[in-house]
């Protein structure tokens, strides 16, 4: 009887990647207020995460020290260099062209030809020559979107930028902004007070409260197959927010009908 040699190898083990941003025991204070207390934070590479937080609760600045506008004092902090960050006002020089405030900083005899393609992907390819002055909001934050594109970021950061469109408008900026991110991958923090902006676009939310991440849902449903997890989760997500819909604290501020 032939001896039959087994060599069992142990299965690899399955390893998360490497956090592309990283931060352990971060603080910042302004004068006695403490706004981020000891907030760990990490985002994988290509990961799509939502940043809830009632107003004041520090979004902006957690997003500003990613960005590298303010120091992460004081805190472990791994940050791409490669990264971007589109605000809740687009931010355009009104004294430049569109396609000026695109390539703004980027250097190159094909400047030209790189902002029109980055503005082509934003679905605004007929306004390069246009002063910012003359744009709807929803096309400024779509040159902003380019502004942000053409530096090809490994993470994009995103400062409440829909919060002042109106709903039809900022309905197409998620279907965009969910196009851009499939195409490119980057990594991206989208700080938001909308609830169900978070819901339909993130891979995972966090919650930011008393500063600190104060509770995390990670949605494993694909976008557009959300329906039946939406419900609860609005629930919870609500809760972490100090609200609660049916019967709790939201149904009493709102009264009822009799
Ligand atoms: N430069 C600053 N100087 C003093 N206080 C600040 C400064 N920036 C932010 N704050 C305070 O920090 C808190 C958090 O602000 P912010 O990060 O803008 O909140 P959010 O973006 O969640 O609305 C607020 O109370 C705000 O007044
Ligand atoms: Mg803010």
């Amino acid at each position: 009887m032939s001896e039959v040699l087994r060599i069992s190898f142990p299965e690899p083990p399955v390893r998360e990647p490497e956090p592309i941003v990283r931060l352990n025991g971060f603080s910042r204070h302004f004068g006695e207020t403490r706004v981020l207390d000891d907030l760990d934070l990490s985002i994988a590479p290509g990961e799509f995460v939502a940043l809830l937080g009632r107003s004041g609760s520090g979004k902006t600045t957690l997003l500003r020290t990613l960005a590298g506008l303010d120091e992460a004092n004081g805190a472990s902090a791994v940050i791409p260099a490669s990264r971007a960050t589109v605000f809740q006002d687009a931010r355009l020089l009104p004294w430049k062209r569109v396609w000026q405030n695109v390539v703004l900083g980027v250097t190159g005899e094909d400047r030209r030809q790189r902002a029109e393609e980055a503005l082509r992907e934003v679905g605004l390819e007929h306004r390069p020559d246009a002063w910012p002055l003359t744009l709807s909001g929803g096309e400024a934050q779509r040159a902003s979107l380019a502004r942000a594109l053409i530096r090809k970021p490994e993470l994009l950061l995103l400062d409440e930028p829909f919060a002042a469109l109106d709903a039809l408008t900022r309905i197409r900026m998620h279907a965009l902004v969910l196009s851009l991110w499939r195409r490119h991958k980057p990594a991206v923090l989208l700080v938001t007070h909308d609830v169900e902006e978070a819901m339909a676009l993130a891979d995972r939310i966090l919650v930011l409260d008393a500063g600190r991440i104060a509770a995390e849902e990670r949605i494993a449903a694909p976008r557009g197959q959300r329906a039946s997890v939406v419900r609860p989760l609005r629930g919870r997500l609500l809760g972490h927010l100090g609200l609660q819909t049916d019967g709790g604290v939201y149904a009493d501020l709102i009264g009822r009908d009799h």
